[in-house]
């Protein structure tokens, strides 16, 4: 590992290990002996849909009198543990599953006094891991070949490799792993070659950047690639290679673009992979290949900013990430404040105010289906004591977290005192783990001469408490307006009158427009009735279009009206595709509608064996089949 990963490293765990000495409650984690690398050296056998082999964990005993290194499993099936260096054989104990943390593993290390150990696992991957997701040949594109892909964040990690399932833990990686000849495999790394080998091809990578363990990831599939800048790589089948090149050539300029912003990007390669459609999030920044769902592939690159938002990762998340759980607006908020800054320097700041507009409706549409706003889970740093992260998961890191960053951007005077702020934010703390106080810390120090301006903080009222931010921002609504008023117009036309539209009136809206106006149509309550709905589909062919944004909220139109003729184009939606942030609302849609509630519970019985682990449990839970 290069010196100066390695002084940061130790500086972080310094921090992490005098600030917090509290037990997460997601990993068993004990600091004494910590990963620092990880060698992987798996086969990927499709037949059993088990990957099997070795994890060698670099570890260093942090405490001279620590006897155990403790790592996180679920579903891993341990062969044997040794000592790589002499052959010995260590003990170890499983603890008993928790279902959603798994188990304790405990590993006791030789009773020597080394500061280093190379501990071999010997294990395989249960083909019930909910970090995996394999397709048979029929749920591809080709429908030819099988694929398998990994979702590690939050927590599933530890169902594909037996680690430090924190994100406070960094390690570097590297991987050799085997497939079927005729298959690609992909990991989030820098490619190392590959050679034929027996039966199959062997793929090597690796990782020199320190990083948590929720950014592993791994995809085998027949996969082709297109160059569309000089270090980016479009990755999909070859069904979709060409859309996708076209969809995302503009990473580059969003790659340079976010270095301006951020500093250099520290991880050389910057690929895309585009997964099959069940993929269950829009992106996932996996560093040197973020995965990304097709349903970006709308031919307009309207849809694109995901991979602005996946960038910003590279520095907001991979480079400083939260400590714990609790702190994901760390991440999440600062990349959509990154990523809305990408979209100003390359569109104009009335672009980045348009979309934080329409951010600023999804939260409060997330807010109040959240126990309209008193859910604890709606606080910017929730308590997260015992509860899964996938339970957690809402707009409100994205969406409070950006707020409060813009409002702190207005305090300090604006972007030309702010940026400055961010960029040296990110170089203090690359390749550490930190938490919120660490952060309020920095911003103090940075704006010391001037600290009095944060005097008017709420900092409890945006950091602790339940619902709405205290402080809504001035957006620059100039690209809303357009759609704030033809949808008033649409609301207030009284169908008994002459219909005032024409087939004419979104020609000058921006696709993203279309998607905000149809946002604000769904924000009416009562909903629009059928009878507009249907004039509206005659006049835009609304039902036609392919923008997944767009036609999941003319689907959610739909069904809010009791739309009978909707019913199976969203039952059509939600299972050609897996992207939570659609198929959650729909199902959810679906219930609460009383008549289709049972065909919404069917559906979910038919197809939740092809939908990925995570969705599959969270649908379960929004249609209150599991508590
Ligand atoms: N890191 C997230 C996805 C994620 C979060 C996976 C938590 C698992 C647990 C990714 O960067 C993300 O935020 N994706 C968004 C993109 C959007 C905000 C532009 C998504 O999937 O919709
Ligand atoms: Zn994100």
């Amino acid at each position: 590992m290069c010196s100066q990963y390695k002084n940061c490293l130790r500086t972080a765990l310094n921090n992490q290990a005098s600030l917090n000495n509290k037990q997460h409650e997601t990993s068993f984690l004990s600091k004494q002996v910590v990963v620092v690398s990880i060698d992987l050296k798996w086969d990927v056998d499709f037949s059993s849909k088990v990957i099997s082999g070795f994890a060698t964990l670099t570890v260093e005993r942090k405490q001279d009198e620590a006897q155990h290194l403790i790592l996180d499993a679920r579903d891993l099936s341990i062969k044997a543990v040794r000592d790589e260096e002499t052959g010995q054989v260590l003990q170890y104990t499983l603890g008993d599953p928790h279902p959603n943390f798994g188990s304790e593993f405990k590993i006791i290390l030789p009773s020597d006094t080394k500061k280093k150990y190379k501990v071999q696992i010997e294990y395989e991957v249960s083909p019930k891991s909910s970090a995996l997701q394999w397709l048979d040949p029929e749920q591809t594109a080709g429908k030819k070949h099988p694929y398998l892909f990994s979702q590690c964040q939050a927590i599933h990690c530890r169902s594909l490799v037996p680690c430090q399932d924190t994100p406070a833990v960094k390690a570097t990686y590297t991987a050799e792993v085997k497939a079927p000849s005729e298959l690609v495999v992909l990991m989030s790394a820098l490619r190392d070659g590959h050679k034929e080998e027996g039966n199959g091809t062997v793929f090597r990578f690796r990782q020199p950047v320190p990083m948590p363990s929720y950014l592993i990831a791994i995809a085998v599939g027949a996969l082709e690639s297109r160059e569309v800048g000089p270090r980016t790589l479009v990755w999909s089948e070859k069904e979709f290679v060409d859309k996708a090149a076209f969809e995302f050539s503009e990473t580059e300029t969003m790659l340079k673009t976010a270095e301006e912003l951020c500093g250099d990007y520290v991880w050389s390669q910057y690929d895309l992979l585009i997964l099959p459609p069940s993929f269950p999030y829009g992106g996932m920044e996996n560093p040197c290949l973020t995965f990304v769902t097709p349903t970006l592939l709308a031919g307009d690159r309207s849809l694109a900013d995901v991979v602005a938002h996946e960038i910003s990762h590279s520095w907001t998340g991979n480079l400083v990430t939260n400590k714990q759980w609790e702190h994901f607006w760390l991440n999440e908020g600062f990349t959509m404040f990154v990523e809305r800054k990408i979209a100003g320097r390359m569109h104009g700041e009335a672009t980045r105010n348009f979309s934080a507009i329409g951010g600023w409706k999804d939260l409060r549409d997330c807010i109040r289906t959240r126990d309209d706003g008193k859910d604890p889970l709606t606080c910017l740093i929730p308590d997260l004591t015992g509860v899964d992260p996938d339970d957690a998961f809402s707009t409100v890191p994205y969406e409070k977290g950006h707020t409060f960053l813009w409002y702190l951007e207005t305090l300090v005077g604006g972007p030309s005192k702010f940026e400055p702020f961010l960029k040296a934010y990110l170089d203090k703390f690359k390749y550490q783990s930190i938490d919120s106080d660490i952060f309020r810390n920095f911003l103090f120090e940075f704006f010391a001469d001037k600290k009095s301006v944060f005097d008017v903080v709420e900092w409890d009222a945006w950091w602790k408490t339940p619902g709405m931010p205290p402080i809504k921002p001035e957006f620059d609504n100039s690209l809303a307006v357009a759609c704030t008023e033809l949808c008033q117009r649409w609301v207030k036309w009284d169908v008994a009158t002459d219909c005032p539209f024409k087939s004419t009136d979104l020609d000058t809206l921006s696709a993203n427009q279309v998607r905000e106006f149809l946002a604000l149509l769904l924000e009416e309550d009562p909903p629009l009735s059928v009878q507009k709905l249907e004039k509206m589909d005659d006049l835009y062919s609304m039902s036609e279009r392919n923008n997944a944004e767009i036609k999941f909220r003319w689907i959610r139109l739909g069904l809010k009206a009791h739309w009978r003729d909707q019913v199976d184009t969203a039952v059509k939606f939600v299972t050609e595709q897996g992207r939570m942030k659609f198929v959650r609302p729909i199902y959810r849609d679906l219930y609460n509608w009383p008549e289709m509630r049972n065909h919404a519970i069917a559906t979910y019985e038919t197809n939740k064996n092809s939908m990925m682990h995570v969705a599959a449990y969270v649908v379960a839970k929004d249609l209150h089949l599991r508590k």
